[in-house]
């Protein structure tokens, strides 16, 4: 698939830097020819011995090198490749292309090309949620730039939440991805996350803890194996992956009627928390307080998504995924809910206190299929989506 095929591959200057001698061999298993390019930072974190050994050809380092020059001027070296991939994406590189900077190699070759870019960034958690970084990935996707990554987890710099680079073969993926030929091209996948908020008035609602991470982390691993996904998205704490379509709803029927909107679709995730009910008197106006006694709260039950797009005679999409948040018997409570809402899958996991998993970064899963039970190790929610996601491109192909 990527076989005959050109990367200009950057290395910024971050510790994920020696995941990059990773990607370089991964690549060359896979018949890629790899020119290294080295930013001087990046110099401090591997060698140019290393890369060069591993890729095979010279590696690049300086703007002005009148021998590379006289072989390859820069210009054409940027145009030499058939895809441009920045591992690690630093915030300073992202925030160099961003601003449309050249002084120095890799961004002057980020600014000269012609051909496709994949960045996949890497930095310290603040740095990566620091608005300048976000404005930067905005314009970066705006320009067309693809992204994969970063995860969520432990960091070298000792904090922990997004901004680990993504893993070699996960930019092997994104690659893939990038030249039309991942597994998931052509493919529409709706994912639905996050908690919903139901109003009780316009100010108080009911809502319940999910933070939306696993369902992010799957539409960003579907993204990288090239499917179009639609993310229909309640009041989340963790942001939406880059790529993916956001609908951002608030309650349950707003998410139905979203979710049905987005049809038809090759497969549909359910990995919202998704409220059991609605306040079926909600006030159109602030309740006061104090007035006349405790208000009453009278509850209605919300439409079962999940449910409903199973059970559909016209649009179903061919593989429709439910989660199971259990606290007990998961496996025998999952499976009567597979049985139960009508789905193909159905991942589930104990989100009981202790196991931290609920907001956390990592997730304990039993993959329930018509073919019975399947027990995960436990493994960041990064790595869950992966591995579902490639089962997902399997039961589809
Ligand atoms: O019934 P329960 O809430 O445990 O089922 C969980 C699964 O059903 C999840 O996949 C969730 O996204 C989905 N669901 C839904 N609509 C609801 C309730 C749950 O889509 N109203």
């Amino acid at each position: 698939m990527l076989s005959g095929k050109r990367v200009l591959l950057i290395i910024g200057g971050g510790i994920a830097a020696y995941k990059a001698l990773d990607l370089i061999r991964r690549l060359k298993e896979r018949g890629v020819a790899v020119t290294p390019v080295l930013t001087r930072a990046g110099g401090e974190f591997v060698t140019p011995l290393s890369v060069s050994a591993l890729a095979g050809e010279k590696v690049h380092q300086q703007l002005f090198d009148l021998t590379a020059e006289a072989e390859m001027g820069h210009i054409e070296l940027s145009r030499s490749a058939d895809l441009v991939v920045v591992a690690p994406a630093t915030a300073d590189l992202m925030a160099k292309i961003a601003g449309g900077h050249a002084d120095d190699l890799a961004s002057t070759l980020l600014l000269a090309t012609d051909t496709a870019v994949l960045i996949a960034p890497a930095m310290n958690v603040r740095m990566w949620q620091h608005a300048a970084t976000q404005r930067n990935l905005a314009t970066l996707t705006g320009d067309g730039i693809a992204v994969v990554g970063p995860n969520d987890g432990d960091m070298a710099c000792g904090e922990y939440g997004p901004g680990r680079m993504a893993e070699p073969l996960e930019i092997v993926a994104a690659i893939e991805a990038a030249f039309g030929a991942g597994p998931l091209s052509g493919k529409h996948v709706i994912v639905t996350s996050g908690p919903t908020h139901e109003p009780i008035d316009p100010v108080r609602y009911i809502a319940n803890r999910s933070s939306g991470a696993q369902g992010a982390a799957l539409a960003g691993a579907l993204t990288a194996l090239g499917a179009r996904v639609s993310f229909v998205t309640g009041p989340a704490t963790v942001p939406p992956p880059p790529g993916v379509e956001v609908i951002a709803v608030e309650t349950a029927r707003e998410m139905q009627a979203v979710v049905e909107a987005a049809l038809p679709a090759d497969a549909a995730i359910f990995a919202a928390a998704v409220a059991d009910w609605h306040v079926a008197n909600a006030g159109a106006q602030k309740i006061k307080k104090g007035k006349d006694g405790l208000p009453e709260i009278a509850l209605k039950e919300n439409p079962d998504i999940l449910a409903a797009i199973a059970g559909r005679s016209e649009n179903r999409p061919n593989l429709v995924i439910g989660f199971a948040a259990e606290t007990e018997n998961v496996a025998e409570h999952a499976a009567a809910k597979r049985a139960r809402k009508g789905c193909d899958w159905i991942v589930a996991n104990d989100v009981s206190p202790e196991t931290g998993i609920m907001g956390g970064a990592e997730n304990k899963v039993l993959l329930i299929t018509g073919d019975g039970a399947e027990d995960w190790p436990r493994m960041s929610k990064a790595e869950v989506a992966a591995r579902l996601a490639q089962r997902i491109a399997a039961a589809l192909a």
